[in-house]
């Protein structure tokens, strides 16, 4: 430790009664992310709460929900989700914080006027399999969020898709832990890369929304670490995220927020975090059990059926019931994740600054073209050919826009909302309207096609929409499924009667193509009935021209799918929102004026959602379960094809795999090849686990030498210590672990063997 480190460390230690600017100035050499280390961050959060008077502590450890807080000075709120005012005394920034999962978002345009770049939903991004799109719409967003003066963004949601129906699966990475803990981590190193911080969320098992602030999500511990715990581990080491927003269930019986096993053991004790646990909106059901077990900041408190963490919290410790020690664990943590994210050091603009709107566009498109699906390819119907004459568009608003998802991560972008559509009942009313972005997949289709005749028809006629299909040379049906945060979909099937609309018009022209704007599967009935069909997902602001470079071949289609798509609903775990029923009754019975406010469960009482499949989420369970889906996990056409060959294994003491990747067609694309290794799960079971990907461009007949080396967590089974919550750790078993690539789930284009020594990995 330098000299000059060393006296202000003392300095700060003895109570320091040195002025802010003068601290600010000193604290500034000693560490931030970009320069430091954690350990200097960390001696800095010491010497900083050995600084603080006991109300300054407590005023860090809960945030304000705006729009129902009383006006807290000196720092005005911005209208979003929560404010922590900062301590100027010591350098200590306000926090502002902000949904940001897509986008700085703006819900129900709570800042009128204000817009923000619309990226596409998250499970998007998760279908580009290309981490480094995953970092600049992380990097973008920081970008705008600082240039708006919010330093926390809610972001990083990386909640497995358990249930293919799941309100809120576009909010996240899908169903693997690979796929979604590469992804989001590079998401968050993107957030973080602007000096701000980014959270990881929903920590954990929130996997559906119905009933989501009492339901009672049960698991075994050893199949959690191997699922979902596996992917916030992987998006934790990656992204190295300031906070860590814990969940509104239960998990194992206890709060999420309130749950010892989850923060205190599993987070802080055998991953070794730093950063702070901050509650979901909400979340949040007492003081010195939430404080004990591991929560350190209740966000929102306003939320809360009682401010647990104000002035209750502040009995607690005075009572001695929160002991001094907790308190400063708590602040430190808070300290640490602001100091080493950088923030500290280099604070947000105190006023709002310009944003270059138009580079951002790039980015939202770039992502939006890369996560498009291609699931079907009918005589190769796509590419288009720019000689059509006559093409009729039909349903979906897809004259003027495109849908995006509902709830907390809604954005208000560029270029605003040309539908827009409040809700009159259920749990996201107060919070959500239906959504889509200005970007007009009629221009860009009229754009790339001056010589066609384009016409749009809002579908609402299915007789006739096969008129003017029948007309056309070739139709497009846009098809619509919103989804929404705070609610699940009580059916998967297209709403508003499209299936017979699709039929309709398919059965007037041969040459249909559909188009789905969805948050995830829906069922398709009509599959073999169209010749070509395109995933969009929810594609952001610049859907519309995404969609339209896909079908005309100015991109060629890249996406894979991030969560596998079911023929129908029973073949997936759990056909429908467990606790449906409570929710309805609660709901009948309560009077009108009795609003739910951000999806809480109002009157619902705790139910028990059970998760028999344990860590053989999505598409292991299908293999368990011997079931054939619709389109599988990693499933994706392009407009060229690729061949693999010369498959090498290097075992032992780690795992590689090195192979031969050809574009063997006519035209430059890219590909996803894919590695799976069949390896023992906690349970017993034997599955093959997505262990590698790589996105890979390659022009005609270009070959490349792809190398994947495997991460142990991913093909270890998890091994639970003694009772008690003693942990052992993962196990990589010695013995033989068949390895295959492919270019899906299931797939084996090569197969061979790998020979493991047994490793132990810590937990
Ligand atoms: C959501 C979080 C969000 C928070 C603040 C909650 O309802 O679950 O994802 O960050 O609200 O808006």
């Amino acid at each position: 430790m330098t000299m000059k480190i060393a006296a202000l460390l003392a300095a700060l230690t003895l109570g320091s009664s040195l002025t802010a600017p003068a601290l600010a100035q000193q604290a500034a050499p000693l560490a931030s992310s970009t320069t430091g280390t954690h350990q200097s961050a960390q001696a800095r959060a010491d010497a900083l709460v050995k600084a603080m008077t006991l109300e300054e502590k407590l005023q860090l450890v809960h945030g304000y929900f705006p729009p129902l807080a009383k006006p807290v000075p000196p720092i005005a709120m911005i209208p979003s989700a929560g404010h922590v005012p900062g301590i100027p005394r010591l350098g200590i920034p306000t926090l502002r914080e902000s949904d940001a999962s897509l986008g700085v978002a703006n819900q129900i345009e709570q800042r009128k006027g204000d817009v923000a770049t619309a990226l596409p939903a998250s499970i998007a991004t998760a279908a580009t399999f290309n981490p480094k799109l995953a970092y600049e719409g992380g990097a973008m967003i920081g970008a705008e969020a600082r240039a708006k003066t919010f330093n926390v963004l809610l972001a990083g949601g990386v909640n497995l898709t358990r249930d293919p129906w799941n309100g809120r699966n576009f909010e996240y990475l899908g169903e693997d832990p690979l796929l979604a803990g590469v992804m989001v981590g590079e998401h968050i190193k993107g957030v973080q890369s602007n000096h701000i911080v980014s959270t990881i969320k929903h920590f954990a098992l929130n996997s559906q929304e119905t009933g989501r602030t009492v339901l009672d999500a049960r698991i075994g511990t050893a199949e959690l670490r191997e699922s979902d715990l596996l992917a916030f581990q992987l998006g934790i080491e990656g992204g190295n995220p300031a906070s860590v927003m814990c969940a509104y269930n239960k998990v194992n019986g206890d709060y999420a927020c309130e749950n010892d096993w989850l923060l205190n053991k599993v987070l802080k004790r055998d991953w070794g975090y730093k950063g702070w646990v901050m509650s979901d909106w909400g979340a949040v059901h007492s003081t010195e059990k939430a404080a004990i077990n591991g929560l350190d900041q209740d966000s929102g408190q306003e939320l809360d059926d009682a401010m647990f963490f104000d002035t209750k919290f502040a009995e607690a410790v005075k009572a001695g019931r929160i002991p001094m020690a907790r308190l400063d664990d708590m602040v430190r943590r808070i300290l640490f994740g602001v100091i080493d994210s950088g923030l500290m050091d280099d604070p947000v603009p105190e006023s709002a600054q310009p944003i270059d709107y138009a580079r951002h566009a790039e980015v939202a498109q770039r992502a939006a073209e890369e996560g498009i699906v291609l699931l079907k390819n009918q005589g190769d119907l796509l590419p288009l050919a720019r000689t059509a004459k006559k093409i009729v568009l039909i349903g979906a608003h897809a004259d003027v826009g495109v849908l995006s998802g509902g709830g907390s991560s809604q954005v208000r972008s560029v270029g605003g909302a040309p539908v827009e559509i409040p809700l009159t009942k259920g749990a996201a009313a107060s919070f959500a309207r239906i959504t889509w972005h200005a970007s007009s997949p009629l221009k860009a289709i009229q754009a790339l096609a001056p010589g066609a005749t384009v016409t749009y028809l809002d579908g609402s006629n299915p007789k006739a929409a096969a008129a003017a299909a029948k007309r056309a040379d070739m139709a497009i049906v846009f098809a619509w499924a919103w989804r929404t945060e705070a609610q699940d979909p009580e059916s998967m099937a297209l709403p508003d009667d499209q299936d017979a609309l699709i039929d309709a018009v398919a059965g007037a022209n041969r040459k249909t193509l559909v188009v789905v704007e969805a948050g995830g599967p829906v069922l398709m009935p009509w599959v073999s009935r169209v010749p070509a069909i395109l995933q969009a997902w929810y594609p952001g602001q610049r859907g519309g021209e995404a969609i339209a470079n896909i079908l005309f071949g100015e991109v060629a289609p890249s996406g894979r799918l991030p969560i596998t798509f079911p023929v129908a609903v029973d073949q997936a775990p759990r056909p429908e929102p467990l606790g449906l029923a409570e929710l309805h009754a609660a709901e009948a019975g309560r009077d009108a004026g009795d609003k739910t406010v951000y999806g809480m469960s109002g009157g619902v009482a705790s139910f028990p959602v059970d998760y028999p499949e344990g860590a053989d989420v999505g598409y292991r369970w299908y293999a368990a379960k011997n079931r054939k889906p619709l389109f599988p996990f990693g499933f994706g056409l392009t407009y060229t094809a690729f061949r693999y060959a010369n498959l090498k294994v290097s075992d032992g003491a780690g795992l590689t795999v090195e192979f031969d990747v050809t574009n063997s067609g006519k035209r430059e694309g890219a590909d996803v090849p894919q590695l799976y290794v069949e390896a023992k799960s906690a349970a017993g079971t034997r599955a093959y686990r997505l262990a590698g990907f790589e996105k890979v461009r390659l022009a005609p007949g270009e070959t490349r030498r792809v190398s994947m080396t495997v991460d142990p967590h991913v093909i270890a089974r998890f091994e639970n210590g003694a009772p008690g919550g003693q942990t052992a750790g993962w196990v990589v078993d010695a013995g033989t672990y068949p390895v295959r690539v492919g270019h899906f789930a299931g797939d084996a284009a090569l197969a061979g063997t790998a020979r493991l020594d047994r490793a132990a990995v810590r937990p």
